[in-house]
């Protein structure tokens, strides 16, 4: 065996030396090296040779296949230096890829702004947060059904008498009794961004997600201020033309509460295939309910408040028109995707 490697070795580094393109060099290193390659067959019949001359052989065969491999490689190095003829330093050189924010952190950004000269205040709260900020303190009591719509992930560890077990936050609302405890004294202009966890994975589900959430409170907070603070980020954030409106709806939170509507930024509120009456969907909005404001140790006598948790993705999306057909392609990482945007 060991002639046999020596001839196959010295055999390909000839045939390499006489090489004269990159193709040809492809092909001798498929005939030697290939998956039938004429030394891989040799390196495959290594298991017959007698066990005492196994070892030898093959270091033999492994110092052939990297000297082969090395010849290669000078060989094709070479032949690419000879092409480069003419060199013109002139020639302006190619830009490095810079790369650029991704869609859901611009989107993220021109919100904070948005509400920042509104005089919201940028505030983050913890993403695994206890069930007592989560739930309890907005209503919702353990075994109530209306968890159920929050498919929520639990964190196995230590359960806290009063504050429960931890959760991944299925909402940024936990952000809500948590500014009330740090401020204390209204006013409170509260813009809370964060990650959001739910049991959920499909084209228009991720389980992972962003959520922004406003929650203001002060003496004589009405309906009017949340439809004006609505409407003031609306026509900012998708433009002048769009309009809003608030339907009834329900959450344990908020009393009286709202879905927020966007005229359709396709057909202008006429009513087409993608929105069928005029309108899409924003998110969830209200009058925070008195027992929250309890929670948070705000008496409800004096204060009102309003608070809103829409989709930073969910918005993005409705703003650009951008059509993405399966949400879970934004958080792929796949740079083909990504920067197309
Ligand atoms: N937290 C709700 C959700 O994730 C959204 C929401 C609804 C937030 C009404 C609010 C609100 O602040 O007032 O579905």
């Amino acid at each position: 065996m060991k002639e046999e490697i020596s001839n196959i070795k010295n055999e390909a580094i000839a045939q390499i030396m006489e090489a004269d393109s990159a193709a040809e060099l492809e092909e001798i290193s498929i005939a030697y090296l290939g998956r039938n390659g004429k030394l891989t067959n040799l390196i495959k019949r290594l298991k017959e040779v007698p066990p005492e001359e196994r070892k030898e052989n093959g270091i033999l065969l492994n110092e052939a296949k990297s000297t082969i491999q090395s010849f290669l490689a000078t060989q094709k190095g070479k032949l690419s230096v000879s092409a480069r003829k003419w060199f013109d330093p002139t020639v302006p050189g190619n830009r490095p890829p810079t790369g650029h924010l991704h869609l859901v952190t611009r989107a993220i950004r021109e919100i904070s702004k948005i509400f920042e000269n509104l005089g919201y205040v940028r505030v983050r709260y913890p993403e695994a947060d206890w069930d007592w900020f989560a739930f309890e303190s907005l209503n919702m009591p353990k075994d109530h059904p209306a968890r159920d719509e929050w498919e929520t992930f639990f964190v196995d560890g230590p359960v806290d008498p009063k504050l429960g077990q931890i959760v991944l936050t299925p909402h940024t609302s936990n952000g809500q009794v948590r500014e009330m405890l740090r401020v204390k004294t209204p006013p409170i202009r509260m813009l809370n961004i964060a990650k959001c966890y739910r049991r959920q994975s499909d084209a228009s589900h991720f389980p992972m997600f962003h959520q922004f959430e406003g929650l203001v409170i002060d003496k004589g907070v009405s309906i009017a201020h949340l439809k004006g603070s609505l409407d003031s980020f609306a026509k900012a954030f998708f433009g002048t033309e769009r309009k809003t409106r608030l339907r009834p709806h329900h959450f344990q939170f908020t009393e009286p509460s709202f879905e927020v509507d966007i005229s359709c930024g396709i057909c202008g509120g006429k009513g087409c295939k993608f929105c069928k009456d005029g309108w899409v969907e924003l998110g969830g909005s209200g009058m925070v309910h008195p027992a929250v404001l309890k929670n948070g140790g705000i008496d409800p006598n004096i204060y009102t408040g309003f608070a809103f948790g829409w989709g930073v993705d969910r918005v993005m999306m409705m703003k650009a028109g951008l059509n993405i057909p399966d949400l879970r392609l934004l958080y792929s990482s796949d740079l083909r995707y990504l920067s197309q945007f």
